[in-house]
């Protein structure tokens, strides 16, 4: 007898011809790049980190109640930081700080201390800082999605600022042309195997939450 209580994977995967089409639509914009740091506390000396992130924008329009969102993966150590103090900051870079991106963007915290070396300094919310950004927001987490492979975050954004107004924020696409060459294979490398990390947790969460 068939087993006809066995459900298919559900939403099946996309066919190759509509996973490039829907590949294609991205190419079409270009994030910027965001700077998300994190502490455990806001005491001085408590554990910091920091990653790299396209995932975070704009969430409110009302002037006065500002709000941004922020996916960051479940298994980064910057996800750590934010459960544990509910607080993030996220900053726009210039094109100039690469050595920025490479510090934050390819190495996990759990491994090594990305703020090893930089003063202790903090915004009025207890996230790290960082010299070189061009503008940053100050964000407590009012609410939290999982979806599996990330949180995304929801914050009230308490302050911020602009630092230089001269200067246009970094972006992927130019991410991918500045990279050399070295840099640009480890950034691929990381890319397809978080993309096999976040495939599973996908999976796994389309398994325990049938959304159909
Ligand atoms: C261009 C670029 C965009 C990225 N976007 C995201 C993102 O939106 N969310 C995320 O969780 N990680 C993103 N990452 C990956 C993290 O920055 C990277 O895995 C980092 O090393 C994690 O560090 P952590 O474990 O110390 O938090 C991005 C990386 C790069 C280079």
């Amino acid at each position: 007898m068939p087993d006809n209580t066995a459900k298919p994977e559900h939403p099946q995967p996309l066919s190759e011809a509509t996973a490039a089409a829907v590949n294609a639509v991205y190419q079409l914009y270009d994030p910027p790049l965001w700077l998300v740091t994190a502490a455990e506390s806001p005491a001085p000396g408590s554990r910091r980190g920091g990653c790299i992130a396209t995932f975070v924008a704009r969430a409110a329009i009302v002037r006065d109640m500002p709000r941004m969102v922020a996916g960051i993966a479940r298994h980064h150590h910057t996800w750590r930081m934010i459960e544990a103090s509910r607080c993030f900051a996220v900053y726009l870079l210039p094109e100039s700080a690469l050595d920025l991106v490479w510090r934050f963007g390819l190495d996990t915290g759990k491994d090594v201390d990305k703020l090893a070396g930089l003063p202790d300094v903090r915004t009025p919310l207890g996230n790290p800082r960082v010299d070189g950004p061009i503008a940053w927001l100050d964000c407590r987490v009012e609410n939290a999605m999982s979806t599996g492979d990330r949180s995304i975050y929801l914050a009230e954004v308490n302050g911020g600022g602009v630092l230089d107004d001269t200067t246009a924020p970094l972006t992927a696409g130019r991410l991918t042309e500045l990279a050399p060459a070295d840099k640009r294979a480890e950034l691929d490398r990381l890319y397809a195997r978080d993309g096999g990390i976040d495939a599973d947790a996908i999976r796994a969460w389309r398994a325990a939450h049938d959304t159909r």
